[in-house]
């Protein structure tokens, strides 16, 4: 990857009248603590606009006064990510959606994909996973942030890589 520096601005030394955790290096909407990594992470699993990168990551959802900082960082990656080639960050090629497929979630628990829905509104794809624990409820994300990487700036602790992994899960039962 190429690498690219967010210039976070100047600005981000008041982050505490505007977010409260503005201060911190390389966070470009103090609001909703995102960083450039977050932002980078975003334009990996398929942002190519400002609106993708709100909807993704949540960055300028609150007071928005971040919006010109965060555009500066969202055309960085995206002119690191044409620098790179655009097949080296496709997560899909090395993560695969799988539909019955079962996922971990960085954070440990496990999922079953049921399908790929369509938003209606908008014809964004979604997965439609359900939780295998607890009540075994269905959930729906958008496929990008769901075969997003893990953002390790912000959880440097886990190792793994992406946000949901495919699991290759073996039978124990002995065939008789
Ligand atoms: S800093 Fe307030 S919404 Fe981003």
């Amino acid at each position: 990857m190429v690498p690219w520096f967010c210039d976070v601005g100047s600005d981000m030394g008041k982050g505490k009248k505007h977010g409260g955790k503005g201060a911190e290096k390389d966070v470009v909407c103090g609001c909703k603590h995102v960083t450039r990594a977050d932002v980078e992470a975003a334009v990996a699993a398929g942002a190519t606009g400002l609106a993708d990168v709100k909807r993704m990551t949540g960055a300028g959802t609150k007071w928005g006064k971040c919006k010109g900082r965060v555009r500066a960082c969202l055309e960085q990656a995206l002119e690191a990510r044409v620098a790179a080639g655009a097949a080296a960050l496709e997560p899909e090629a090395e993560n695969p959606l799988v539909i019955h497929g079962i996922y971990r979630h960085f954070k440990g628990d496990f999922y079953l994909v049921e399908n790929v829905a369509h938003d209606s509104e908008t014809d964004e794809e979604v997965v439609v996973y359900r939780k295998l624990y607890g009540d075994g409820s269905l959930w729906v994300r958008p496929k990008a942030m769901f075969l997003s990487p893990v953002d390790h700036e912000k959880y440097p602790e886990v190792t793994q890589r992406w946000r949901f992994e495919l699991q290759h899960v073996e039978s124990v039962a002995r065939r008789v």
